[in-house]
């Protein structure tokens, strides 16, 4: 699929009031736990130094040169833990990985005693996945130096795929506010609809969450979305729907899926009730057949393939971040 990088407008990457003369605020943050406090000149800054690391490519700096990236995952993943292995080597990092079912998590060793070992062998970035919400938070203050980066914990957040989803919407449509997004499924469980929320209101776009009511969350000023339990309804104007996969591991009462798909399924004959610009999104991994059907996921307004591919020169930007306050451009 062609990924044109479209110009952005100089008032998007100006001062809040477009004056091009504001001066950058500098770099100060070390760990990322999450985008929540994230202002608006901190997110431009990491999608600025991703579409450098994209325009870089291998000549990116070695910004990690001779630093230990351990990459410590509590929950299977394919695409965060590739993209930011990727990413880290890039730079010139080494890379250790470490997964709950191969190491002394199975005999039960704690996380933080977890983190503390990688540390005391020289890891200076801890990338940490875990099915807790909230426990980035819990271990961040008990490092000894290094720094922390939240690649998704339980419902709560994942920030860099937040990040790189802005960051797809940016290249896609040349700017990010005003953008419309629907967000589809199964919201209440998901770090990536939280995070997203978070980024996009942030940055000005609007969002409608769209899903079976037992997983919309409760009205609710702090969602920052409008609720729409009818999809076509919640499509009907959008620039992008955003489908997200059931997270049956975490529900308590199973979803009855051939129901779900019945009503929420994106396919073909939902996607004419969007306008015929609208793009599809999906953090992956995808269930083909209960959130999307297949001609979508595989179809021409499928930006997941594009979404995987950003991940690499976010992860590049937020890493390179952390480790130096800026990215050569
Ligand atoms: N989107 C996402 O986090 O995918 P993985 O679980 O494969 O990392």
């Amino acid at each position: 699929m062609s990924s044109p990088i479209v110009p952005l407008p100089a008032r998007e990457r100006a001062g809040a009031n477009g004056s091009a003369a504001a001066v950058p605020p500098p770099w100060r943050r070390r760990h990322l736990l999450d985008v929540e406090d994230f202002a608006r000149w901190e997110i431009e800054r990491v999608l600025d130094a991703a579409e450098a690391a994209e325009r870089l490519g291998a000549e990116a700096p070695p910004l990690l040169l001779g630093q230990v990236v351990a990459t410590v995952f509590y929950e299977p993943s394919t695409r965060t833990r590739a993209s930011f292995e990727l990413a880290a080597r890039r730079l010139g990092a080494e890379v250790v990985h470490l997964s709950a079912q191969e190491s002394s998590v199975a005999k039960g060793e704690s996380l933080l005693d977890t983190l503390l070992t990688l540390e005391a062998m020289g890891a200076e970035v801890l990338v940490v996945r875990h099915p807790e919400a909230g426990v980035p938070e819990t271990v961040v203050g008990q490092l000894r130096g290094a720094r922390l980066v939240n690649a998704g914990d339980g419902w709560r957040g994942h920030p860099t795929q937040a990040l790189l989803d802005l960051f797809t919407l940016r290249r896609r449509f040349g700017r990010l506010r005003g953008l419309r997004v629907a967000i589809v499924g199964d919201i209440v469980h998901s770090r990536v609809a939280r995070s997203n929320l978070w980024a996009m209101t942030t940055m000005g776009l609007e969002v409608v969450l769209c899903g079976p009511p037992e997983l919309l969350p409760a009205p609710d000023n702090r969602w920052r979305a409008r609720v729409e339990p009818e999809l076509e309804q919640a499509i009907r104007d959008v620039d992008v729907v955003m489908a997200l996969r059931l997270q049956k591991e975490r529900h308590a009462t199973p979803v009855q899926v051939r129901e779900y798909v019945e009503r929420y399924q994106l396919n073909a004959e939902r996607l004419r009730h969007a306008p015929r610009h609208a793009l599809v999104m999906h953090p992956g991994p995808v269930n083909v057949g209960i959130e999307l059907s297949a001609e979508v996921v595989y179809g021409p307004r499928s930006l997941i393939a594009e979404q995987v591919r950003n991940g690499v020169y976010v992860r590049t930007a937020v890493l390179g971040l952390l480790a130096r306050g800026a990215f050569p451009q």
